[in-house]
C-alpha cells in the first residue's frame, strides 16, 4: 500500500478509532462555526418543544470539518439514536427498506457520501422523506405488488463532500441545508487545545498555534498532526507540545510551513516541472502525482485554491506566481499583457 500523506482525508482504521474519543458530543464542544450552530440550536429546541422530529437536513463540506460529529450531535441534542450508514453501501432499495423499517421514533439516520445514492435507492427515499412512507415492491414478475409501509418519525442528516452532485429532488427535501467552511487558525488552536487536553497531553498555547496554522483549517488534520507532534514530544523532548517541539515535528513528517505536505508538493511541482506551468486536465494530473482524481479534486485541490497556488480554468489546472515562489522556481515571466511565458 502506498504511503498516506500526513495530510490526507483519507482514514485508517486506527484514526477512526482514534477520532471517536475526540469527538464533540454537545453542540457547545463543537468549536466554531458559530452561524451554522445558532441555527441549528434553534431547530433542535423548537423540535423539542413541539415533541417531534428535527426536520431532514444536508450538511456539505470538504472532508475533516466536522459534518458526521455534527450529525451525531443532533441525535445526542435530541436525546435519540444515531444510525449511521453511506451513500455507497446502500446499494438497492431493499438495503434502504432495511435501515430504515428497523429505525425508532425519533432516530437519526445518517447517510454519509449521499450523492453516491444510486438513482432507484433515491427514488425509494423521496416519499420516506417527504410522508414517512415506504413505498416497495416485492416479488418479482407477476406476483409483483407494491407495499406501502407506515414509517416512525425520523430525521435524515445526510452529508457530502459535493453537494452539486446531489439530486436537485433530493436536494429540495432536505428541511435545512448547511454548509461546513474551512476553520481559522484561533478555531483550530481551539481544537487542538481541547484534544490535547483529552490526550492527557501538556501543551502550550504556541505549540497548539503552531500545530493550527498547519492545519490547512480541517480539525481532522488537527488532530492528525497533533498526534504526531506528541509522539514526538513523548520520544525526542521531554512530552510537552510547544512551538519548538511542534516545529521540529512537523519538519520531521514534512509538512511544511504552509500547512503542504509531499502530495501537495508534487501536485504544484508536477504542474510547473511536468507541465509547463499548467493548463493541464485532472486526470492527467492525478495520474501524474499517482493519487486518485476524486482525492486530488476533494482533497488537495480546494486548499491550494484557497491558498492561491493553484487555478483552475476550463482548460484545466494552472500554477501561479505564489506556487512557483513556494517551490522557490524562478517563475516565467509574462507578455506584458498578463499572460505566463513559459520558460525555454
Ligand atoms: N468544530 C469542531 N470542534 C471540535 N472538533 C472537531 C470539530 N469539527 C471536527 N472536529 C474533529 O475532527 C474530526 C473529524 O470530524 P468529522 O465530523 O468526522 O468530519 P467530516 O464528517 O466532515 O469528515 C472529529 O473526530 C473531531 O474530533
Ligand atoms: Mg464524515
Amino acid at each position: 500500500m502506498r504511503e498516506e500523506g500526513l495530510l490526507a482525508t483519507a482514514q485508517t482504521p486506527d484514526e477512526i478509532e482514534a477520532e471517536i474519543g475526540l469527538r464533540p458530543k454537545r453542540l457547545d464542544e463543537f468549536v466554531g462555526q458559530e452561524d451554522l450552530k445558532e441555527r441549528l440550536s434553534i431547530l433542535i429546541e423548537a423540535a423539542s418543544a413541539r415533541g417531534e422530529s428535527v426536520d431532514h437536513l444536508l450538511f456539505s463540506g470538504p472532508p475533516g470539518l466536522g459534518k458526521t460529529s455534527l450529525a451525531a450531535i443532533v441525535a445526542n441534542e435530541m436525546g435519540a439514536s444515531f444510525r449511521s450508514t453511506s451513500g455507497p453501501a446502500l446499494d438497492r432499495p431493499g438495503d434502504l427498506a432495511a435501515v430504515i423499517t428497523n429505525l425508532d421514533h425519533g432516530d437519526v439516520l445518517f447517510i454519509d457520501e449521499i450523492h453516491r445514492l444510486p438513482r432507484q435507492v433515491e427514488e425509494v427515499m423521496y416519499p420516506a422523506m417527504e410522508d414517512g412512507q415506504l413505498d416497495i415492491v416485492v416479488g418479482k414478475g407477476p406476483a409483483a405488488r407494491s407495499i406501502k409501509i407506515d414509517l416512525p418519525a425520523f430525521t435524515l442528516v445526510g452529508a457530502t463532500t459535493r453537494v452539486g452532485r446531489v439530486a436537485p429532488p433530493l436536494r429540495d427535501r432536505f428541511g435545512y441545508l448547511a454548509r461546513l467552511d474551512y476553520y481559522g487558525a484561533t478555531e483550530l488552536a481551539a481544537i487542538v487545545a481541547r484534544s490535547a487536553h483529552l490526550l492527557d497531553t501538556q501543551a502550550t498555547p504556541d505549540g497548539c498555534d503552531t500545530i493550527a496554522k498547519r492545519s490547512r483549517g480541517t480539525p481532522r488534520i488537527a488532530n492528525r498532526l497533533l498526534r504526531r507532534v506528541r509522539d514526538f514530544a513523548t520520544v525526542r523532548a521531554n512530552g510537552l507540545v510547544d512551538a519548538e517541539t511542534a516545529d521540529a515535528a512537523l519538519e520531521l513528517f514534512e509538512v511544511d510551513r504552509a500547512g503542504l505536505d509531499k502530495v501537495d508538493r508534487a501536485i504544484l511541482a508536477a504542474i510547473i516541472e511536468k507541465f509547463g506551468g499548467g493548463p493541464v486536465g485532472l486526470s492527467t494530473l492525478a495520474i501524474a502525482v499517482g493519487e486518485d482524481q476524486e482525492t486530488v479534486e476533494d482533497a488537495y485541490e480546494p486548499f491550494l485554491i484557497l491558498e492561491g497556488l493553484i487555478q483552475r480554468t476550463p482548460r484545466g489546472r494552472i500554477a501561479t506566481q505564489r506556487a512557483f515562489a513556494h517551490l522557490g522556481i524562478e517563475p516565467p515571466g509574462d507578455d506584458g499583457q498578463g499572460r505566463l511565458i513559459p520558460p525555454p
